[in-house]
């Protein structure tokens, strides 16, 4: 099973990273043949400003470019996808958000060219979102700010794609070491109930089996 890791945080020694880091050693750790891609936004200069190209893309009057489409295969070739971020203006820093407007393209992450059917097409893709705070449990809680992240990301972005979010976690910045040993055990669950999933699925193909069994990861297409 293999883990995409997206990181927004310009900062390669921030919290944020030290999260991911625990989050795909945790991947690793439980199973043998699990993998992990830390996509490191800033470090990779990716561009979030939406372009006239997108569009056109939007418009279904031009292909995504390439850099776009590489996006999306990555995406393609991921089992989970995991989002962790710094909370910026109570919501996803502009870098992450970018990359969500240009990447989950209409006809790719959704479609809904049909005037009277919105089409879900990332289904297959469980999502997990860790965001790390500067502010303290009372000021979420207070003003409702966590809540309205997941409305706004949860249920605006992922579920509007249908992408199933199964870890949506808030971390605060004054407890780093609790911060990073969570971290840990979310990336040691990622894949733990998926892989059980596969095991029990009956309708797993013979070359699913037999790949599972090699150790190469069965993909979800060979699904009859
Ligand atoms: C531009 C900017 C906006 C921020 N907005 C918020 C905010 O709305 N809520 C919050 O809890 N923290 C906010 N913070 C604090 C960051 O979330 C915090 O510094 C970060 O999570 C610390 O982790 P890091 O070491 O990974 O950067 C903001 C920080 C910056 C730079």
């Amino acid at each position: 099973m293999h883990a995409l890791i997206v990181v927004a945080n310009p900062n390669p020694k921030s919290l944020t990273h030290r999260v991911a880091e625990q989050i795909a050693d945790g991947v690793s750790l439980n199973g043998q043949y699990n993998t992990t891609e830390i996509a490191d936004l800033a470090a990779e200069k990716f561009d979030p400003s939406y372009t006239l190209e997108d569009v056109d893309v939007l418009q279904g009057k031009a292909n995504p470019t390439p850099e776009i489409l590489a996006e999306q295969r990555r995406i393609g070739r991921a089992d989970a996808l995991v989002l962790v971020h710094p909370v910026y203006w109570w919501s996803f820093p502009a870098l992450l958000k970018g990359w969500i407007d240009r990447v989950f393209t209409n006809g790719w992450a959704y479609d809904d060219t049909s005037s009277d059917r919105l089409i879900k097409k990332l289904r297959y893709l469980p999502v997990h979102i860790i965001s790390i705070a500067g502010a303290g449990i009372r000021t979420y809680a207070r003003h409702g700010y966590y809540g309205a992240m997941k409305t706004q990301i949860n249920h605006g972005i992922f579920d509007y794609c249908g992408a199933p979010v199964k870890t949506s976690e808030l971390m605060f910045q004054s407890d780093p070491e609790s911060c990073l040993k969570t971290a840990h055990n979310i990336g040691q669950k990622i894949f733990a109930t998926q892989v059980e999933r596969i095991v029990d699925e009956s309708r797993l193909t013979k070359t699913d089996r037999l790949s599972c069994e090699s150790g190469v990861r069965p993909r979800r297409f060979d699904y009859v």
